[in-house]
């Protein structure tokens, strides 16, 4: 089965994303995020884990509800009252999934559920059936894939697609794989499943070694064809996969991916702020794509090629993403043109060159003492400028 042209975008915020200590939502809350997804045009909302709790069950029904453009999914272990739940939580949908997971790797299987492999397969091929009951849209994840063996995963993906898997995705869980064993592993098994060509496959990385990113363009890169990620990277730990670099990542080195996705750019930005103002999880200024210095620039050497030619150290456009406009930070590093080009944005014209000459003078005196000069700043100065001289 394929995923037709695009790069199927799977948010889970709302789920793997609430898992962040101290990042839990309320039902509104998550109403309101996953009407920004449906907006950004997400393809799959992951909206919780119904079983978890009554409140998440009521949160998944309430988007389950809401949402009709992206399809909306819950997630389950397998077992039968987390299935039956899901399925309860999604039947509303437009469109629903239930994703079923158990782990499978070795640590896992021995000392968190202490169940031979042969009881992992069991209640895997019982639970995805079961699941494809209630939904014709069912997703099996091997939690813990990036440390499990290959031969056991083959066998357990193999199973999971002739119980009716209609998706199947490779968890990191743990954040432990490197970008070309991660993409290695995606490889190996669509060459050795027979039946791989079935189901569309997923990539879900995390990102204990600050990997999530990369290990997920290297699995697209392999033929994965869908993408499990979060807004700002929230989630478990050290977070998820970022959907805003995942996207942007795509559309800016099209040349070496074979499709784009579906998204809204210019919704990043806004979407990335919701999320943020609901969770208290604020960005790092330095965040790709969505922190405040993400288009900003303050250097000199680097302002002067911008005002030259964007392309000079830009290699997207702030717009696309949701922003105003580039920014211009005046600092220190700042050259003359960017002084002059924020002064006559602000229509502040100097009578000579000997008055622009002092007026730069005081600006780098004053830039010596502050982070950061602001207009008011450069009023001011351009006053003293003019009675100086
Ligand atoms: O990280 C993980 O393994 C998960 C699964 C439930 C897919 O979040
Ligand atoms: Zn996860």
């Amino acid at each position: 089965m394929s995923s037709g042209d695009h790069l199927i975008i799977f948010d889970t915020t709302l789920r793997d994303g609430e898992q962040s200590p101290g990042a839990s939502m309320t039902r509104e809350e998550k109403v309101r995020i996953a009407r920004a997804l449906e907006r950004l045009r997400v393809d799959i909302i992951e909206a919780g884990f119904p079983a978890a709790s009554r409140g998440d069950f009521e949160s998944v029904r309430a988007v389950a509800e809401t949402i009709r453009d992206s399809r909306v999914c819950g997630l389950a272990r397998a077992n039968e009252a987390d299935i039956d739940r899901a399925g309860e939580a999604v039947a509303p949908a437009a469109a629903g999934r239930i994703h079923t997971f158990i782990a499978t790797s070795p640590v896992h299987m021995e000392k968190k559920l202490q169940l031979t492999p042969d009881q992992v397969v069991e209640r895997a091929v019982a639970a995805v059936s079961r699941a494809r009951n209630l939904c014709d849209d069912v997703e099996f994840s091997p939690e813990d894939a990036g440390r499990s063996e290959p031969d056991f995963l083959c066998r357990i993906i193999e199973a999971a697609i002739d119980a009716g898997a209609t998706t199947i995705n490779i968890p990191d869980t743990v954040g432990y794989n490197l970008p070309e064993q991660f993409a290695g592993l995606i490889k190996d098994l669509l060459q050795r499943i027979p039946n791989a060509h079935r189901a569309v496959w997923s990539a879900h990385c995390h990102n204990d070694l600050g990997l999530a990113v990369a290990n997920s363009l290297a699995a697209f890169g392999e033929g994965v064809r869908q993408i499990e990620c979060t807004i700002n990277g929230l989630g478990e730990r050290a977070g998820n996969a970022a959907l805003e670099e995942i996207v942007m990542a795509v559309r800016t080195r099209q040349d070496e991916f074979p499709c784009d996705t579906r998204i809204e750019a210019k919704e990043l930005l806004p979407t990335s702020r919701l999320v943020a103002n609901i969770t208290g999880f604020q960005v790092q200024p330095n965040k790709a794509i969505v922190g405040v210095n993400a288009f900003a620039h303050e250097s000199g050497i680097h302002q002067d090629g911008v005002l030259k030619h964007r392309e000079t150290y830009e290699i997207m456009r702030a717009e696309d993403v949701g922003w105003g406009t580039n920014r211009m930070v005046l600092g220190k590093h700042s050259g003359r043109n960017a002084f002059r080009a924020r002064c006559e944005e602000l229509g502040i014209r100097f009578d000579s060159a000997g008055q622009l000459n002092e007026a730069f003078q005081r600006f780098k005196e004053l830039a010596d003492k502050k982070h950061e000069i602001f207009d008011e700043d450069l009023q001011a100065l351009a006053t003293e400028a003019a009675v100086a001289l």
